[in-house]
Formats: structure tokens, sequence, C-alpha cells
């Protein structure tokens, strides 16, 4: 069975972009493979910034957790689980000042544990522990960073890309939305660009 999970992350609520398309195609997915479909809203629910109470408790005995260490670790758990079950994530990031936004990046800080989604491995090298799962990545960004100038300075991707590869989800599928800033024209034309990944994705998936 298909378990898909869908995580939104983007500050602008309805205006977002990467959380429009990326519902589009996890709701597209859901209607072609069936199966499950789990929302993890973190822009409405943002996970706390990460604690002296999250970092002591994660390394603890459980039963030698205080009541604030098993509240942190059991949110960590939670996220952990919900990607866990899934084997197709999809992951909505819209940019801010060049990278995702601190919800997403709390999302990793509590998903990124090592012993749990990651390890070290006998030859000494980092190993992720989620693997085998699909993951469409869709990014966001006002500027353009698939090519010219500001490609150098896609943190956003880029670093999505390695966080996601480092806990063992390596099979990743980007579309972007990108250069909306330019005008409504340039914006229209962004949207369009992206309306035709997704739908390139969704019929490959079928
Ligand atoms: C606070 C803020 C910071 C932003 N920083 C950048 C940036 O550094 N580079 C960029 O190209 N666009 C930037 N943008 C534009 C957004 O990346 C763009 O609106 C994108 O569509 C956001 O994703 P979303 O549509 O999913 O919310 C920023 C937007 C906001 C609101």
């Amino acid at each position: 069975m298909t378990n898909i999970l869908l995580v939104t992350s983007s500050p602008r609520g309805a205006e977002s972009l990467s959380t429009r398309f990326a519902t589009e195609i996890a709701e597209g997915l859901k209607v072609r493979l069936g199966g499950t479909l789990l929302t993890r809203d973190l822009a409405a629910n943002p996970p706390p910034y990460i604690a002296q109470a999250y970092i002591n408790g994660r390394v603890a005995a459980p039963e030698a957790r205080t009541p604030e260490q098993i509240n942190a670790v059991g949110l960590a758990q939670q996220l952990v689980e919900e990607v866990k079950a899934a084997n197709v994530i999809v992951l909505g990031s819209g940019m801010i000042n060049f990278g995702p936004s601190s919800q997403l990046k709390s999302w990793f800080d509590h998903i990124t544990w090592p012993g749990v989604t990651f390890d070290y491995s006998e030859a000494g090298g980092p190993q992720g522990l989620l693997t085998g799962k699909k993951v469409y990545l869709v990014t966001a960004a006002g500027g353009v960073f698939s090519e010219g100038h500001y490609a150098p300075f896609d943190f956003q991707t880029g670093y999505l890309r390695h966080l996601l590869g480092f806990i063992g989800l390596t099979d990743i599928e980007i579309v972007r939305v990108e250069g909306t800033v330019f005008g409504p024209e340039a914006a229209k034309a962004a949207i369009a660009a992206t309306e035709a990944q997704v739908r390139a994705v969704l019929e490959k998936a079928a």
C-alpha cells in the first residue's frame, strides 16, 4: 500500500506556491496510486526550536527522562514515525532568505537523529537509515536558481537534498517554482512551467 506523507512549510499560507504544488502532487498521487495521505503542516503547527530538553532527552534512557524531556523527545518520535510510515514523501519548501523556512529547518532538527534516522557505519561514514522511500521535493523561490548568476546561492534546494540524503532519502525528484518576482507575466510563465512539471511527475507515477 502507498502511504503518502505531505509536508508543507511555507509561512505564506494560501499564497504559497510550494504548498499549492506539493499538495497537487500528493493528492494526484493518491488518486493514481490509492493508499493513505497524511499531511504535516509545519506552518500551522511549527515544531519548536530544539533546546536542551530534546538534545539531552534523546540520549537519556527513556526511564530517566524528565517530563520536559519526555515531551520534547515525544514530538521528535512522532515526526520520525510519520516519515518511517510513509513510502512516498512530498515536501514543499518556500525560500526564505536563501534557505528553507525556520519551520522546515526545525522539522529536520527533530528528525535528524543519530541512531534513529542516521548512524555512523563500520566504514566510518554516516549512513542514512530511512531508505527505500521516494521523495518529491517542491522548492519555490522568487529568483531563478536552477541556472545563471544565482545558481551558487541555491542554499535551499542543495541543503534540502543534502539533509534528505543524509537520513537515507536519496531518491529525490525536484519540482521547482522559480522566477516569480519579475512581474506578472514572468510569474505566469513560471507557474505554467511548474504546472507542466507537476503533470509530468504525475503521468510518470501512474
Ligand atoms: C521573508 C521572505 C524572504 C524571502 N527570501 C527570498 C530569497 O532569499 N530569495 C528569493 O529568491 N526569494 C525570496 N523570497 C520570495 C519567496 O521565495 C517566494 O515568494 C516563494 O514563492 C516562497 O515560497 P512559497 O510560495 O511556497 O511561500 C522571500 C519571501 C519572503 C516572504
